[in-house]
């Protein structure tokens, strides 16, 4: 077993993150479908482990920004994306770094944003520094500079407006940090279009020199391909040296926190770029345009993940799923339904075409919601069916409940929403409007066009027809 080309004998190869602890000891040659006489060349690839996920100890959001070119008037970073504002998409992404905190920089309608970050984190890692004048990206993080102090360890910094990216990217943008020895990492990515991206220029050993904004850059640098995605991995203490060095000095008369990369480059220390294939993460919402593409990006990734587990989405190119819904195996979305934040479907549960699922809706298994139909605020019981031009609103539906197209749950009265309860096994006729609050006893039926009034109860397997809707029978007689 000699070297150069021999048998590499008990060789330690780490496959898994980490220090090798977590690597697999192979004590001898590896057993194989071909045997055990496996020549495992040398150098070994892998002989040595990645270096550790590191955790930082600090990531800081900026979210201050109004987002002009949004045209909206909103804060930018509350834009809708698939159910939830855009921040919480992002703060998504610094939690699953698991910091030591997250600090996010609010300014445009701080209170509102303020109020979207409530309750994202149950461990209470989130505090918000305010920017009361946006002076731009590198301002913005000087705002933090009190919270940072002199030695803040390893620091991450995110833009509230990237919320395509992928925790895998950001975890390997700070495993990669270990090996700038004090210097800093950045995300970099090709697009086809660079629409707008600071250009990365490259300096000697293929490490980054500098960053170019867009509106700064010379003919020569906006012809760079490879862009800035606003992610970086910092040595904290070289940070908090460099960030009252900037100046505003350039187009836009903005402290820019790009400039610090250059400032980590020129004082010999590693400007490590770490580049991203996947060109979706890098959708940077900007205007509204922007916004629609980050939509659909996210609604891939949500829609992928129900048909992975057993949702049959029929097309996925014309169904709206919210962040948080949850769906049992074997539902059938037909096209174009809509399906909204905080609802709760079952399995073997039949959608659509053309349903709209509304807020806070629970279907138990085997419900179905047809045609034109509209819930919001309510439940329906296992088997239960509204299968045409319904609108349910604020009910409490029992089992294997029939409701018949045309009928609609009347819970507005001008000032107040009100409830409906409906029992097991009722049959609401064609057309039926139940004035809330209401109810039906279990095997209760009425006629086609009968309308509740405000206060009834339809007795149990009691039939009532009519305007105001009267009891005329039980069940099955005399109809
Ligand atoms: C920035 C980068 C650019 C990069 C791009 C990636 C700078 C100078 N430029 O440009 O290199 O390619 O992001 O998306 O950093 N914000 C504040 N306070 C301010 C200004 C901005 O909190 O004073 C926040 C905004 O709310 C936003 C983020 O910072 O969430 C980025 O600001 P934005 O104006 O969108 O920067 P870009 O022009 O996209
Ligand atoms: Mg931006």
């Amino acid at each position: 077993m000699g070297e150069g080309g021999g048998l590499a004998g008990p060789e330690r190869i780490a496959t898994g993150g980490g220090d090798g602890s977590t690597g697999v000891d192979f004590q001898g040659p590896p057993r194989t479908m071909f045997g055990p006489f496996v020549v495992l060349p040398r150098p070994l690839r892998f002989q040595r482990a990645p270096p550790p996920m590191s955790r930082p100890d600090t990531v800081i959001i900026l979210a201050a920004g109004q987002g002009t070119r949004m045209k909206t008037g909103w804060a930018k970073v509350m834009a809708p994306l698939c159910g939830r504002p855009m921040i919480a998409w992002v703060v998504d992404l610094a939690l699953a770094l698991e910091p030591k905190r997250v600090l996010v920089v609010v300014g445009y309608k701080a209170d509102e944003v303020r109020k979207a970050l409530e309750g994202l984190d149950p461990k209470g890692r989130i505090r918000t520094v305010e920017q009361t004048e946006q002076k731009g990206t590198g301002h913005a993080v000087q705002c933090c500079l009190p919270e940072l102090g002199a030695d803040p360890g390893r620091v991450v910094l995110l833009y509230g407006d990237m919320p395509l990216l992928r925790a895998e990217s950001l975890e390997l943008l700070c495993t990669e940090q270990a090996a700038t020895e004090r210097g800093m990492t950045l995300l970099t990515a090709q697009p086809a279009n660079p629409r707008g991206f600071g250009r990365i220029v490259r300096g000697a050993d293929d490490s980054v020199a500098r960053i170019v904004e867009e509106k700064d850059a010379t003919a020569g640098e906006r012809t760079l391909r490879e862009v800035n995605l606003g992610v970086y991995c910092f040595d904290g203490r070289f940070l908090v040296e460099s960030l009252p060095k900037l100046s505003n000095q350039n187009a836009q008369r903005e402290y820019y926190v790009t400039d610090v990369v250059g400032m980590f480059s020129a004082a010999g220390r590693r400007v490590l770029p770490v580049e991203i294939t996947d060109e979706r993460e890098a959708i940077g919402v900007n205007t509204l345009v922007h916004l629609a593409e980050a939509r659909a990006a996210v609604q891939e990734r949500l829609l992928e993940s129900h048909l992975l587990a057993g949702v049959y989405i029929e097309d996925p190119r014309t169904t709206f799923i919210a962040h948080g819904v949850t769906i049992g195996a074997g539902t059938h979305v037909a096209p174009c339904s809509v399906i909204e934040k905080g609802c709760k479907i079952g399995a073997g549960c039949h959608i659509g075409p053309f349903a709209h699922i509304g807020e806070n809706t629970t279907l138990d298994d085997g419900a179905e919601i047809g045609n034109f139909t509209e819930t919001k605020r309510s439940h329906l019981g296992k088997k239960s069916k509204a299968k045409h031009l319904a609108y349910i609103g604020d009910a409490e539906i029992g089992e294997r409940v029939n409701i018949g197209a045309g009928t609609v749950f009347a819970n507005y009265d001008g000032t107040h929403k009100h409830k409906t309860k409906i029992a097991d096994r009722s049959f609401l006729g064609c057309g039926t409007v139940l004035v809330a609050p209401c109810s039906t006893g279990e095997g209760a039926t009425t006629g086609a066009n009968s309308v509740v009034t405000h206060g009834s109860h339809v007795g149990a397997g009691e039939l009532w027809v009519g305007v105001p809707a009267k009891a005329k029978a039980r069940r099955g007689k005399g109809a």
